[in-house]
């Protein structure tokens, strides 16, 4: 999900309003996600290189997680959606912790799965897989990574949306995107629409995917 601060920036807002509109993008989406019929949606919401922004910008995207967990979570209880967090969202502050273990617990039963990567690094989650794998004494191997990743009991990633223009993957589930597609999207995140969505799985839908094979 990138884009907000440009979208702001555009309309000589504060950032911080890109950033809520950015979260309004997200609630629209989880909306729609029950017709799309996925498995699993997975946001990239803040990374675990994010902190180096200013104090006051990590401030308000905690703060804005907080409001959405409180506003939203009876929305996802009520349409099966269940939650996942991936990424070592256990170190964020004590009370957002708290609030996400309640709401893993609330969710528990959903059906259609919302992953959000919460102070997530890609090659910080395969280097914490090979430790977990090493230890558990299975030796070190392709299947028990996977084991250990913190996606291990999510469907394979089949799409990569990526907006605003970038194009690059940003320590986002790298492991996992070994043989993913990629779209790369112009739009900004605030603009992202359900509709947006749709096109993309039409996109894929239309795509040959051959695993290295021909
Ligand atoms: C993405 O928007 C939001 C998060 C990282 C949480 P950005 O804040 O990266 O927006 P741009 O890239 O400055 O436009
Ligand atoms: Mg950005």
């Amino acid at each position: 999900m990138d884009g907000n601060g440009r979208w702001a920036k555009k309309r000589a807002l504060p950032r911080a309003v890109g950033h809520q509109r950015g979260v309004e993008a997200v609630r629209r989406l989880v909306r729609a996600l029950a017709p799309t019929g996925l498995e699993c949606l997975t946001l990239y919401a803040f990374s675990s290189e994010n902190w180096k922004r200013p104090d006051e910008e990590v401030d308000d995207l905690m703060n804005l997680m907080r409001r959405f967990i409180r506003s939203d979570l009876p929305e996802f209880v009520a349409n099966n959606v269940k939650l996942k967090i991936i990424g070592d969202w256990q170190s964020l502050a004590p009370d957002i912790v708290a609030m996400l273990e309640d709401a893993l617990a609330q969710t528990a039963n959903g059906t259609q799965t919302l992953a959000v990567a919460l102070n997530y690094g890609g090659q910080h989650e395969i280097a914490r897989a090979a430790a977990k794998a090493s230890a558990a004494g299975g030796g070190i191997s392709i299947e028990t990574i996977a084991a250990h990743l913190d996606t291990a009991d999510l469907p394979p990633l089949d799409l990569l949306i990526r907006t605003s223009g970038e194009v690059r993957l940003s320590n986002f589930l790298l492991w996992q995107a070994a043989y993913a597609e990629m779209l790369f999207v112009d739009t900004l995140w605030p603009d992202f629409e359900p509709a947006h969505l749709t096109r993309a799985l039409d996109d894929f839908a239309r795509r040959e995917r051959r695993y290295g094979g021909r």
